[in-house]
């Protein structure tokens, strides 16, 4: 889609949160056409946004955001009672993190959904209040009864449920080119405002209740773990039997019913959605009396692999005491510096406590990673290659692309051993079988060079 192809009219929009989601969004609403304002509560955040500084990584947004403010279409500020007077229609992405018992912490959508009352009066005309964070079921009637409450007599508003299903390190690419667009609202006029936000996306949009839309969003993301925790499971079966999980999910996957998407086994989802929203949905399943405890198996299986992996590590060096051992990659993922409840940070964290000695690599993740890490006896490198230097075993623990591509004869020429452990399925096993490598990886045979 090309920039201004679309809009008749750009429409005035707020976007509450600047983090990932409401960064990006906002940015993409800025693009096709809309006039966006975007509100965070931290002061340094928005200041070092109008100074053109990325409070995160993320492909292609640095740019968007830059040209989108100098169009005059993209603003940043913490004056939440301004934007709320200026935009018809404001969007809620604020954190909806996990309570220790799983129950999803709303305080911050409530402590929003006040801020907003607060600043609501009856002659501003009419307003849709749009939930964008991930929230269990129930919780828009909940923010309709909090701006009621608290705000004056007589002001015109809707609450609407718009999830949002961008994938960090692809949010840009996904905002603008959705598969579908959800918007769950119990009035027609706020749905045919909300279609007009959406008009430029030429998506689907999928109309339904605000309850159902809340569901969606729970229910999407929980699948998509689902069908992770299955391929890992499938691939401990594949380890036992000498079968290969890349065969498998490509069979499995040519079945449309199916589709090979979302079936890498590796060493389980992280990230700030996935296990979050997992237990968020098993916790309101629970509550409102139907658990779910297929979810409690997905969970269970996503420990497992990381415990699973690391009991294969302990196995071949016998002992992690004083041993040298290289970990490339420290974000959740590839393409992103987040490193929320990243599996590598968990890696890394369990080889120290039992006193190996860590060197690890991330292209985008190493800020992140040093503050995720702290008081964890970790060096983070600034070099791929250093970072192996002297190593036992070098263990891939993030899909990044480069890893894929490394010099493995460099690799191995700089370790003192020659152990590869790929937790991500990302090096190709004969390379790494040329260069000279042990090669292990998820669900499939381990390849050992042969003794001429
Ligand atoms: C968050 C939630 O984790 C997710 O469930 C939801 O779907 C969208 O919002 P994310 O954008 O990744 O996702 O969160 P984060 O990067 O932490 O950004 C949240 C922003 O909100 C921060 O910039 C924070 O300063 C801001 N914020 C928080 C407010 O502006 N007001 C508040 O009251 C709380
Ligand atoms: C996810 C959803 O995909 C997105 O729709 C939603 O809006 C937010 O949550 P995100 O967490 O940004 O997005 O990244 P995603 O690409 O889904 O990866 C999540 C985790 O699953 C990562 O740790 C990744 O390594 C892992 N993963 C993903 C696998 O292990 N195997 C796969 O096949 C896919």
């Amino acid at each position: 889609m090309s920039r201004g192809q679309f809009l008749i009219r750009g429409m005035n929009l707020a976007i509450i949160g600047t983090g990932y989601v409401g960064l990006t969004t906002g940015t993409c609403f800025a693009e096709v056409g809309h006039k966006v304002v975007c509100v965070d509560n931290n002061e340094d955040k928005v200041k070092s946004l109008r100074q053109g500084k990325m409070p995160i990584y993320e492909p292609d947004l640095e740019d968007m955001i830059v040209s989108n403010v100098s169009a005059g279409r993209l603003e940043f500020t913490t004056n939440l009672k301004d934007a709320v007077r200026d935009c018809e229609i404001i969007f809620i992405a604020v954190p909806t993190p996990p309570h220790e018992d799983g129950s999803v912490d709303l305080s911050y959508i409530e402590g929003v959904s006040r801020e907003i009352a607060d600043a609501l009066t009856p002659d501003m005309g009419y307003r849709i209040v749009v939930d964008k964070s991930t929230v269990p079921v129930s919780t828009g009637v909940k923010v309709l009864q909090v701006i009621e409450r608290y705000s004056h007599k007589g002001v015109d508003i809707d609450v609407v449920s718009n999830p949002e299903f961008l994938r960090e390190g692809s949010a840009v690419y996904d905002l603008l080119n959705p598969d579908r667009i959800v918007i769950g609202a119990d009035s027609q006029r706020a749905m045919d405002m909300m279609k007009r936000v959406y008009q430029p996306f030429n998506a689907p949009i999928v109309e339904v209740d605000l309850a159902s839309a809340e569901l969606i969003k729970h229910a999407a993301n929980s699948f998509l773990a689902l069908k992770i925790s299955y391929i890992n499971a499938v691939s401990a079966v594949c380890e036992k039997a000498g079968a290969d999980v890349e065969l498998v999910a490509m069979g499995i996957g040519m079945d449309k019913r199916i589709s090979r998407h979302f079936l890498n086994a590796g060493l389980g989802y992280g990230g700030s959605c996935f296990p979050k929203d997992v237990k968020g949905f098993i916790n309101v399943a629970e509550q409102l009396g139907a658990p779910m405890e297929l979810l409690k198996e997905v969970e269970r299986v996503n420990t497992a692999q990381l415990e699973r992996f690391l009991g294969r590590i302990r196995k071949k060096l016998w002992v992690l005491r004083n041993k040298k051992i290289a970990v490339w990659g420290i974000a959740f993922k590839q393409n992103t510096d987040d490193v929320r409840e990243s599996v590598a940070v968990k890696l890394i964290k369990r080889l120290c406590e039992e006193g190996a000695e860590v060197c690890a690599y991330d292209p985008k993740a190493a800020e992140t990673g040093a503050a995720a890490l702290a008081g964890y006896d970790v060096t983070i490198c600034d070099d791929m290659y250093e970072c192996v230097r002297d190593a036992e075993v070098l263990i891939v623990a993030t899909e990044w692309k480069q890893f894929a591509t490394a010099n493995l004869v460099k690799v191995r020429e700089l370790m003192r051993l020659p152990i590869l452990f790929d937790g991500r399925n990302i090096i190709h096993g004969e390379n790494a079988l040329h260069a000279g490598f042990e090669y292990h990886s998820i669900g499939r045979k381990t390849l050992r060079p042969t003794e001429d």
